[in-house]
């Protein structure tokens, strides 16, 4: 099985990195975001986010503002195409589950905005209001799920391409997303994305832009291989998403309040638990723009 590349923990000067899991995910300390990142450090950052795919940073006291201005260090806001902004904060959406409501929002394996051209490369989540126990985060790393591939299935995906719907009707509900939301199964506001680009097709493999490395692309919006049916395409790629969520490949967040969690998107998906019905989670989502996958 291959492993993955983690840095040399003895290079980072400005922060320590400690792993969280095998596959991937590792908690950043020694930065307070909130006091001001230089550019030495964010360059830490950086690279430990690369290595690692996943990395959090406990006990972050920070406002909105600061949060939007942090992600804005890794490039352009990525705005959702369908979930309503946080009033005021056209950047932040605010994933909200009160003790009431039993609907969770996330608990599919996805990677975000696959359904857009150019899909969100990071995100970055800031928990406000977390439950005592339940509500983790699981991510799993899509490079050793495509190392692990056979020869001969790396062979026949070279090529292929996904067809990734961003309001695929290919989940338990069989409903859209606004069907959803009429008939009270969604838990975030939606918004019409107008003349948006909703449907994408990108490579089942992707090569990271900045690693390099050959990455599986695939996530709850693929629904079809490019040019197959879709009684052609549901066996591959049911088995490509099976395979891609082996434990070994995944690491789990618990997370605590004012923690902030910065995944790439090109080479991870995730998964909102929702085991934690009767307490309240309140997290702000920001993503970043990345490039056309290739
Ligand atoms: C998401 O899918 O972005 C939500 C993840 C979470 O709430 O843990």
């Amino acid at each position: 099985m291959a492993e993955t590349v983690v840095a040399d923990e003895q290079e980072f000067k400005h922060l320590t990195v400690t792993p969280l899991a095998g596959a991937l995910g590792a908690e950043i300390g020694g930065v307070d975001i909130a006091a001001g990142v230089d550019e030495e450090t964010l360059a830490e950052i950086h690279r430990a986010w690369l290595s690692h795919h996943v990395i959090y940073f406990r006990d972050q006291n920070m406002t909105p503002e600061q949060h939007i201005e942090f992600a804005k260090r890794f490039g352009d806001i990525h705005p959702h195409l369908f979930n309503k902004a946080l009033d005021g904060y056209p950047e932040i959406i605010e994933m909200l589950k009160t003790p009431a409501e039993s609907i969770n929002n996330g608990d599919v394996w996805h990677s975000d905005q696959m359904y857009t051209p150019k899909p969100a490369k990071g995100t970055m989540l800031y928990g406000r209001e977390i439950p005592p126990y339940g509500g983790d985060t699981i991510f799993v790393n899509l490079y050793l799920a495509y190392d692990s591939l056979s020869d001969g299935l790396k062979k026949t995906l070279a090529g292929l391409k996904g067809v990734n719907d961003g309001d695929t009707k290919n989940n338990t509900s069989g409903m859209s997303r606004m069907e959803r939301v009429t008939s009270g199964v969604a838990p975030l506001a939606q918004i019409n994305p107008g003349n948006a680009q909703t449907v994408s097709v990108h490579p089942l493999v992707r090569t990271h832009p900045e690693t390099g490395r050959k990455a599986l692309y695939l996530g709850y919006h693929t629904d079809q291989i490019e040019g197959w049916s879709n009684e052609e395409s549901k066996p591959l790629l049911d088995y490509l998403k099976v395979h891609a969520r082996r434990p070994e490949f995944t690491c789990r967040v618990n997370w605590s309040k004012d923690m902030l969690t910065f995944w790439d998107n090109r080479c991870t998906q995730h998964f909102a638990v929702n085991d934690y019905t009767g307490f309240q989670r309140r997290i702000h989502k920001i993503m970043i723009q990345g490039d056309t996958p290739f």
